[in-house]
């Protein structure tokens, strides 16, 4: 087991392992199989996330995180409750996340409808994105909206907590993804295609019921062989992320 990943595991509570179920282990191995250089990640709190895609990164020696996290955020979901992450007193956004891990983090403080635009038109390209801020179907539809058209062929878009409203399976029923699927509890996942065509909204499509992506199908998750915009940035230690 590489170094980085056992220092997560032995740092992070196991009972708040197991709520997320199993999400962070798909998110390592993602970003191992993968190799982005560039991922971007909206809702942060502990960090528990935030750690595993590090830990890939650190044991890939390549890549960076920059994260996007209103902190003590609280809303109204789309049943009507109230979804609220209360960091406690005097703690950070990704406060569990290992100091040796940090080198390869950017944190943006912010709303993620108001920071995700700018923050994609500076990057450009990414290659892997992960949604876990609000869930609500607007504030999911507007964060994959925006960054799909920045998303590499070959990245990847992943989703925690797609079950909770249709937005994801309505994102992936809207656009002619390679491969989608929700896995574990409640991880979307979506490939884009090497060669991008997205097709503009049908409006009498069908949508799918929350939990069923649709366009399955069998193909690896392989990362693309066209050549990665982000390597010309350079990955120097002490550079902003
Ligand atoms: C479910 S928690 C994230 C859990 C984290 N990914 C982990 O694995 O530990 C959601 C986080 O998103 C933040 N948040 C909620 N709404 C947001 C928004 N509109 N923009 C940015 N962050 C938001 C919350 O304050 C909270 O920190």
């Amino acid at each position: 087991m590489p170094n980085s990943i056992r220092a997560v595991g032995e740092l992070v509570r196991p009972s708040a392992l197991s709520e997320l179920g199993g999400t962070q282990d798909y998110l390592y191995f993602l970003v191992r199989l993968l190799k982005p250089d560039i991922v971007v990640e909206t809702g942060v709190y502990r960090g528990i996330s935030t750690a595993f895609i590090l830990a890939g990164l650190s044991d890939n020696q390549r890549g960076r995180l920059i994260s996007v996290d209103l902190p003590n955020a609280s809303y109204v979901t789309d049943e009507g409750g109230i979804d609220s992450s209360e960091l406690g007193k005097g703690r950070e956004p990704g406060f569990l996340v290992p100091d040796e891990l940090k080198v390869r983090w950017r944190l943006e403080r912010g709303n993620s409808r108001n920071l995700l635009g700018g923050l994609l038109d500076e990057l450009t390209q990414v290659d892997m994105f992960y949604h876990d801020s609000e869930h609500t179907y607007r504030n999911m539809t507007s964060e994959f909206e925006t960054v799909l058209p920045h998303l590499r062929g070959g990245g990847i878009l992943a989703a925690d907590d797609v079950t909770w409203n249709s937005a994801f399976a309505d994102f992936v029923a809207r656009h002619d993804f390679e491969w989608s699927r929700v896995v574990g509890k409640r991880l979307g996942l979506a490939v884009v295609r090497t060669r991008r065509k997205f097709a503009e909204p049908q409006p009498d499509e069908p949508t799918s019921p929350p939990g069923h992506a649709a366009k399955v199908s069998t193909r690896e998750i392989l990362p693309s062989t066209e050549p990665n915009q982000a390597e010309t940035l350079g990955n120097r230690p002490g550079d902003r992320l």
